[in-house]
């Protein structure tokens, strides 16, 4: 995709690579096809990913080739997670505080990264949708009985460059892996239009990315 974006605080793997070490076990709650999750296999002892959604584990499972990663269906409530972990992961998916707590060693770290309730504003807004609740507090984190270490958000500018990207990437997010359908943006011509209308400048479509970045730790045993 043909895109630009403007500078961001941090960058999640980089993040997340600060908190493994090599014995380590991780769990990645709303794992996706595991891409996120694979190319952190080298930094940790044993990875389980799980989601809700069977043809994304089967994905996962597939295209994963490092050794040391499984794959389960399960929901964000981890209800058929047995096991606790070191670290537990959890990039742009549903979230169960209580049940992260719940599956962490004591002194482990939970980090995620979340979609921000301001993300594609101008798109949300031409398709009518309100923004919604925050996807993520500090006072939430806390009332989990995590100790917050970093809670930060950014919302900055997002350019998609040329017609075929804005084609691509608007196909490409779908509840419930996006926060958005875009196949409602495509749906007809006047929709499409309504969505450019005043949100194209000689860059491209311009819209916003909106992110927040928790980091919290379990207490001791
Ligand atoms: C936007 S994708 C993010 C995938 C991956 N974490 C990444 O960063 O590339 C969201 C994922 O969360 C999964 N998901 C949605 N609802 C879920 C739930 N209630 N419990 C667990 N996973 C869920 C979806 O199936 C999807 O694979």
């Amino acid at each position: 995709m043909n895109v630009l974006r403007q500078p961001v605080p941090w960058d999640y793997e980089d993040v997340v690579q600060r908190y493994l070490r090599p014995a380590d076990t991780v769990l990645d709650v709303g794992t996706g096809g595991g891409e996120r999750l694979a190319s952190l296999a080298g930094s940790f002892g044993h990875g389980l990913g799980i989601d809700i959604d069977p043809e994304m584990v089967r994905v996962a499972t597939e295209q994963c080739a490092a050794g040391n990663l499984d794959f389960r269906v399960c929901s964000e409530r981890l209800e058929t997670v047995a096991e606790t972990f070191d670290v537990v992961l959890n990039r742009h998916a549903p979230l169960d505080l209580a049940a992260v707590a719940a599956h962490l060693e004591p002194g482990g770290y939970f980090i995620t990264q979340q979609v921000g309730e301001q993300n594609m504003a101008c798109v949300k807004a031409a398709l009518g949708q309100s923004a919604g609740p925050p996807p993520i507090a500090r006072q939430t984190v806390s009332a989990s009985g995590l100790r917050l270490l970093a809670f930060l958000d950014y919302d900055v500018e997002y350019v998609v460059r040329d017609i075929t990207s804005l084609i691509f990437w608007l196909n490409a997010l779908d509840p419930p892996h996006a926060d958005i359908a875009g196949s409602v943006a495509l749906a007809s011509a006047d929709t499409l239009n309504s969505i450019l209308a005043g949100n194209v400048d000689e860059r491209g479509f311009v819209t916003n990315e909106h992110r927040y970045l928790a980091v919290a730790q379990a207490g001791p045993r």
